[in-house]
């Protein structure tokens, strides 16, 4: 656009112009949904290496949770990990530092990471959601959705020996299933077409509020040792 035009745009008090482009230009690189996971048409994620993945995320725009989120979350630890860990979504803390589980819940997460002879740096710890949803609440079906390639390709890209999916909603998003939590603890399940076992452990957040049910998350993790030995 040549100056004549933007002054007398700046004149009208239009603006955003020239901004508008590299947004939108970030955003047509990272490919759909469905375009990323349809068979017939190999799609652009599942070719991406760890850098252009996480641009394509911090740049999300697929759902309007990048209108309240302060950054995305992208996911953190060894990038060639046994233990992959998953997570439901960032939560206020999450949001503001751009690092999964760094709150009380990500305190109680490291202790039971201990617990089992591991530590942070030696897992890769995801949320199946990269944006905080408003005031925490459950993310909607098409923000899962939306968010469902970028987790694959992480774990496309750690080839972990073992998922802990941390919750229901982190349970229900990496298995696709909407069965309720005490019928996915307990048992191991696959993932994705190099069946990679995955153990549904109690989420943090809920046993700082029902310290009962620690007893019961022990066992969750007992099961993950035996699966990962
Ligand atoms: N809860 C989650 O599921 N993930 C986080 O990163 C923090 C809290």
């Amino acid at each position: 656009m040549n100056k004549d035009k933007l002054d007398y745009l700046d004149a009208m008090d239009i603006q955003g112009w020239a901004l508008r482009e590299k947004p939108i230009a970030k955003q047509q690189d990272c490919p759909s949904e469905s375009v990323a996971l349809s068979s017939e048409e190999p799609g652009k994620l599942s070719a991406m290496g760890w850098s252009e993945l996480k641009d394509c995320v911090q740049n999300c725009q697929k759902c309007s949770l990048h209108l309240t989120r302060t950054q995305t979350v992208f996911g953190v630890g060894d990038q060639s990990a046994t233990w992959m860990l998953v997570g439901e979504a960032p939560g206020k803390d999450e949001d503001l530092q751009g690092r999964p589980f760094v709150g009380r819940a990500g305190q109680l997460l490291t202790e039971m990471l201990t617990a089992i002879g591991l530590t942070r740096e030696a897992v890769f710890i995801a949320n199946t959601i990269k944006c905080r949803p408003p005031n925490n609440r459950d993310p909607e079906p098409e923000e899962s959705e939306s968010c469902r390639g970028y987790l694959q390709r992480q774990v496309e890209l750690v080839q972990p020996k073992i998922l802990l999916a941390f919750g229901r909603i982190a349970a229900q998003n990496l298995l696709g299933t909407e069965l309720p939590l005490k019928e996915l603890r307990g048992k191991v399940h696959y993932y994705g077409v190099d069946k990679i076992p995955v153990v549904v452990v109690y989420h943090p957040a809920y046993l700082l509020r029902s310290l009962t049910e620690k007893r019961k998350a022990w066992d969750d993790l007992q099961l993950a040792l035996k699966v990962r030995g």
